[in-house]
C-alpha cells in the first residue's frame, strides 16, 4: 500500500541546550550533538527534531529567533549545522527544524525595522493597537507592550521579546515562506511548527487558536515549502477538538502531516491554576483522549505518540509512582508507541530520566517559571505552594542536562551546566548501556520491532481496536490487519491484576521473568494470529 515516508519515522527530539555542550561553556552545542549521532544512530531513531538553535537573544531559549537563516554562536557556526545535517543523513537520520512561524524576536531585523515608525515597510509584519485590549500573554502580564517610537502597542501572545506575525500581511508570509525554503534546499527533511493553531488569530476579536484563516494558511504554508519537497511537518497545537483535529492531517486538504496535541495534558489541568495545579492522573481518562485520537476516518488521522517535550514536566513523574520507575518508563513508551502514528522520544526519555531537583526558586531558569512564581502566589497560593507548584510543573524539569554518566557535568559538560537537576545515580547513558535490562536497551528493542519489516504494514495501518475496557487501568488494544493482529496489554498502575490471557508469541515484554500476576506497570506485546 502506498503510504508517505514519514508514516515510517521514528522521531527524536534534542532540546540542543541541554544535550552535549562540546567546548566546555556548560551549553549544549552543534558539534555536540554530531558527536552523539553514534549514539542515535544505534537507538535506531530516523530523524531529529531539534528545538531552535537560530540566532537568539535566547529570552524563550530560542524560541524567540533573530534571524531564521543562522545559527546562534552558542550553539555554534552554519557549518557547524550544514555538517550535522550531512552527517545526520550519512548515519541515516534527517533533520528537522523547529521553525517559530507565529513570532520572531524583537531583535529581528524585520521588528527593528517595523517599530521604528508607522511608515515603515515592515510596519505591516506585525499587528498594532493604539490601546491594549484585556488580553494576557502565556508568560504573564498584558499580550500588549508600549513601543515609545510610535506611540503604540504591539502584540505578543508569549515573551514581550517575541512580538506575534501579522500572517494578514502577504509580504511577510512570503518572508517566511522564503526561510522555510533556504532550509528545505539545504536539504533539511521538513519542519516541527511552533504554535502554528496561532496563526490565524484575529485578535480584535479575541480570538487566538482555530482562527478562521487558518487552515487556509496552513495550505498555503505546505503549497510554496514542504509540500514542494514531500517534506514532514508536525504541528504544534495544543487544543483541537477531533474534528478540527482531522481538517489539519486530511492528505486531500495539503496541510500537516500530523498536530502534536496536548489534550491528553491539559485534561487534567484546574480551571483556575491550569497546569500548575493537576488533578490526579487516571488511565481512563488519558486512554479515552488517546483512543479518540484513534478513533474516526483514519485515512485522515495520523496521530503524534508522545509523552515528553521540552515544555513538559516529565510524564514518569506525573503518571507514575516512582518505585517502579524502570517498568513504568518501558510500559508508557511500549504501551502507546504500537498505536497509529509517529512516535516521538524526547532527549533522556530512553533513560527514564525523571524530573530535576531544585534546591531553591533561583535554581530555575525559564522565564514562564520565574514569572509564575509571583502569578501563583498573587492567585492566592503560598510561597512554599508555589515553588512546589514550579518542581512538579517547571519546564525547567525537560530541560536539565541529558545524562551521559553519573559523573560531575554528567558527561554533559566539562563545564558548569547552565541549568542543573541535580544527581540520578543510575539513569545515565553509560551505566544503562552495561545493563542488558535497562530502559535504554528496552528502548532499542521496541524501536527495533517497531521498525521490523515483519510487523511495519500491520504496525502503520493496521485497524485499532480497544480491549478490556472494562479495567480502567489497562491501556490495551489490538491491531489488525487482515488476519493478522498485534496485541498490547499494560497495566497502567501501581499494582497486581490478575493475568490476562496471552496467547501468542510475546515480541516486548518489560519484566525479566514470568508471573502469575499481571505485575505493577507491566506490558505484554503480543502476536495473536
Ligand atoms: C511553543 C514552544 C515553547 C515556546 C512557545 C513560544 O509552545 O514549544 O517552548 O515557549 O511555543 O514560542
Ligand atoms: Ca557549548
Amino acid at each position: 500500500m502506498a503510504h508517505p515516508a514519514f508514516q515510517d519515522d521514528i522521531i527524536y527530539q534534542i532540546f540542543p541546550r541541554s544535550y552535549k555542550d562540546s567546548n566546555g561553556d556548560g551549553i549544549g552545542d552543534i558539534p555536540g550533538i554530531i558527536s552523539k549521532l553514534p549514539y542515535l544512530k544505534k537507538l535506531g531513531v530516523t530523524a531529529i527534531w531539534l528545538s531552535p538553535v537560530f540566532l537568539s537573544p535566547m529570552e524563550d531559549m530560542g524560541y524567540d529567533i533573530a534571524d531564521y537563516r543562522h545559527i546562534d554562536p552558542i550553539f555554534g557556526t552554519d557549518e557547524d549545522m550544514d555538517e550535522l545535517i550531512k552527517k545526520a543523513k550519512k548515519a541515516g537520520i534527517d533533520i528537522i527544524m523547529d521553525m517559530v512561524l507565529n513570532h520572531t524576536s524583537k531583535e529581528h531585523k524585520w521588528f527593528k525595522e517595523a517599530s521604528k515608525s508607522k511608515d515603515n515597510p515592515y510596519r505591516a509584519f506585525y499587528i498594532w493597537r493604539d490601546e491594549p485590549t484585556p488580553i494576557d500573554s502565556t508568560f504573564g502580564g498584558s499580550a500588549w507592550e508600549y513601543n515609545p517610537a510610535t506611540k503604540d502597542y504591539y502584540f505578543h501572545l508569549y515573551a514581550p521579546g517575541q512580538p506575534d506575525l501579522n500572517w494578514d500581511c502577504e509580504a511577510m508570509r512570503e518572508a517566511l515562506y522564503d526561510a522555510c525554503n533556504y532550509w528545505l534546499d539545504k536539504g533539511v527533511y521538513g519542519f516541527r511548527l511552533d504554535v502554528i493553531e496561532n496563526i490565524g488569530k484575529e485578535v480584535e476579536q479575541g480570538i487566538i487558536q482555530n482562527g478562521p484563516h487558518l487552515h487556509e494558511r496552513l495550505h498555503e504554508l505546505n503549497r510554496k515549502t514542504f509540500g514542494r519537497t514531500g517534506g514532514i511537518s508536525i504541528g504544534e497545537c495544543w487544543c483541537a477538538d477531533h474534528d478540527t483535529r482531522l481538517l489539519y492531517t486530511d492528505p486531500a486538504r495539503q496541510e500537516l502531516s500530523m498536530v502534536f496535541l496536548f489534550n491528553d495534558w491539559c485534561t487534567f489541568h484546574d480551571k483556575e491554576f491550569g497546569k500548575w495545579k493537576c488533578r490526579p492522573f487516571s488511565p481512563k481518562e488519558y486512554r479515552d483522549i488517546i483512543y479518540e485520537r484513534q478513533s474516526g476516518d483514519q485515512s485522515k488521522a495520523w496521530d503524534t505518540l508522545f509523552w515528553n517535550n521540552h515544555d513538559l514536566p516529565r510524564a514518569l513523574n506525573r503518571y507514575a509512582n516512582l518505585e517502579y520507575r524502570d517498568q513504568a518508563a518501558k510500559m508508557m513508551f511500549a504501551a502507546t508507541m504500537f498505536l497509529r502514528g509517529t512516535p516521538f522520544i524526547y532527549q533522556g526519555d530512553e533513560l527514564g530520566m525523571v524530573n530535576g531537583h531544585f534546591a531553591s526558586v533561583k535554581d530555575f531558569q525559564d522565564i514562564e517559571a520565574i514569572n509564575h512564581y509571583q502569578i501563583l502566589q498573587d492567585k492566592g497560593m503560598s510561597k512554599e505552594e508555589a515553588k512546589d507548584a514550579l518542581d512538579k510543573t517547571a519546564r525547567d524539569n525537560a530541560r536539565i542536562p541529558m545524562r551521559w554518566n553519573s559523573q560531575k557535568g554528567y558527561g554533559f559538560t566539562n563545564g558548569k551546566p547552565w541549568v542543573d537537576g541535580g544527581k540520578d545515580p543510575g539513569h545515565s547513558v553509560s551505566e544503562e548501556e552495561k545493563d542488558p535490562n535497562s530502559v535504554l536497551n528496552f528502548y532499542r528493542a521496541a524501536i527495533a520491532l517497531w521498525k521490523d519489516k515483519q510487523y511495519r504494514d500491520l504496525i502503520r495501518d493496521g485497524a485499532f481496536s480497544p480491549d478490556y475496557l472494562e479495567h480502567e487501568e489497562w491501556i490495551a488494544y489490538s491491531r489488525i490487519l487482515g488476519n493478522r493482529k498485534l496485541r498490547v496489554i499494560a497495566n497502567f498502575s501501581d499494582h497486581p491484576y490478575p493475568k490476562p490471557i496471552i496467547d501468542g508469541p510475546v515480541l516486548l515484554h518489560n519484566y525479566e521473568d514470568d508471573n502469575e500476576e499481571f505485575r505493577p506497570y507491566e506490558i505484554y506485546v503480543f502476536l495473536n494470529e
